[in-house]
């Protein structure tokens, strides 16, 4: 018997759950807002404003997770990393350690690098912006 198609009524027309599938972000889309989101990170918690500063971080943790689940090659490595380098950013945010926090966060760029290799990205490398974002207060309310 031929497998039936689930098709999804939306007010636009039918759209099959496959279409739906393919129209999710993928890494491309999720790891741009990765990058902008690591830069408000950085100057967030260089300004002490430790609430943004895991604000910015808990986004990037869910960005994290929407790549596990939509692109299952990435799984095991964007978990790992989660649990290997935003854990440390965490705790680092969690005792307003600025200098803890700053030598994770670089550590965790310098491993981004060896990932963008094996996936055969090897010429993206993250830069941290020189320059303080300007779409955000930083000082701490
Ligand atoms: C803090 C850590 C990381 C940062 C800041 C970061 C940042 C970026 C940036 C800025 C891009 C380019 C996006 C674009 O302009 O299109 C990118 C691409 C990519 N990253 Fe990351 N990344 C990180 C960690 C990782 C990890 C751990 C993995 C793998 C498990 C990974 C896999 C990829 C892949 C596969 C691409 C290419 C996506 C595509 O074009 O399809 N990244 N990353």
């Amino acid at each position: 018997m031929p497998e039936e198609k689930i098709v999804i009524k939306t007010k636009h027309g039918e759209l099959s759950l496959e279409q739906l599938a393919e129209a999710q972000h993928g890494m491309a889309h999720l790891m741009k807002e990765v990058g902008e989101r690591y830069h408000v990170l950085y100057y967030a918690a260089k300004a002490l404003n430790w609430k943004l500063a895991q604000y910015q971080l808990n986004q990037v943790i869910a960005l994290f997770r929407i790549g596990s689940t939509l692109r299952p090659k990435y799984t095991e490595d964007l978990n790992d990393f989660v649990k290997s380098h935003f854990q440390p950013l965490t705790d680092a945010i969690r005792k307003q350690n600025w200098k803890e926090f700053e030598d994770a966060y670089k550590k965790s760029v310098h491993e981004s690098d060896k990932f963008h290799e094996k996936y055969g990205y090897g010429y993206i490398h993250y830069v941290l912006p020189k320059n303080p974002p300007e779409m955000y207060k930083l000082a701490p309310d």
